[in-house]
């Protein structure tokens, strides 16, 4: 990749996706401009069903971004009356093993964090820092026509993934973020898109700071006989 501003060596898929993680501390130093068109530039390379690239994105930093932020704590402030789900981010009555997962994530996290379960004030706290991007520098709206379906949907996550490692390959971070969803209309607004666009997820963006707890625990995954089966071999 020709990047202008690369940090890291050259690493592999497999080191990159190692070393991926979401991010949820970030330094306020600034990302080139150039080094983000150079990712976007090779995450094009995705594939999509049909070859239809449904994944569009509105990249942000500086005073718009900031927008973003002020306009979503405005519905914050609302309380439940502010939510604007743009979709249902779990399933309803969500069941084991995910539910599980999903549980084992959160504790796993607040662990870290030494925020003891009772501590609902500091938990909150934590979640609450979803909407100023961890304070990342840079923050991605991914986004797609309503028309699209759930197979484009999971072109947009091949998408992401991919501009997820080409991120750690340039030395920098991410964290997604599909908690913007909440506040989908307002975010859409204040990016200038039209209704006829669904906001996905948003990607915090910039360079990790390794000293923070919250980027150092160790992520949990299932081993893979929970999710392959073998046949024929
Ligand atoms: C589409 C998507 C949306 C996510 N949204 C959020 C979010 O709103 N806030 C957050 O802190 N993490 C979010 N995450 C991060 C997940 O919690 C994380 O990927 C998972 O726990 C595995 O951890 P890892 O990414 O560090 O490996 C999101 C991840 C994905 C793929």
């Amino acid at each position: 990749m020709p990047a202008t501003d690369k940090q890291g060596a050259d690493i592999g898929v497999t080191e990159a996706l190692h070393r991926r993680r979401s991010v949820r501390a970030f330094t306020d130093r600034a990302v080139d401009p150039a080094l983000l068109r150079d990712i976007f530039n090779a995450a094009q390379r995705a594939p999509s069903g049909g070859n239809l690239q449904p994944w569009q994105a509105v990249v942000l930093t500086g005073a718009p971004w900031q927008a973003v932020k002020d306009a979503v704590a405005g519905r914050i402030a609302m309380g439940r009356e502010g939510y604007q789900p743009e979709y249902d981010i779990y399933p309803k009555g969500l069941v084991d093993p995910w539910e599980s997962r999903r549980f084992g994530v959160g504790e796993a996290l607040y662990g870290a964090l030494e925020i003891p379960r009772e501590d609902k004030k500091a938990r909150l706290a934590q979640f609450m820092d979803n909407y100023r991007g961890f304070g990342a520098p840079v923050m991605l709206f991914l986004h797609c026509s309503r028309i699209m379906g759930p197979p484009q949907w999971a072109d947009m996550g091949m998408w992401m993934q991919s501009v997820m490692l080409l991120l750690v390959e340039a030395g920098l971070a991410s964290c997604p973020q599909e908690c913007w969803a909440m506040y989908g209309e307002t975010v859409r607004k204040t990016l200038g898109l039209d209704d006829g666009q669904i906001l996905f997820s948003g990607l915090a963006i910039g360079y990790a700071d390794a000293t923070q707890p919250v980027n150092q625990w160790p992520v949990p995954r299932v081993g893979i006989d929970e999710a392959i089966e073998w046949q024929g071999f």
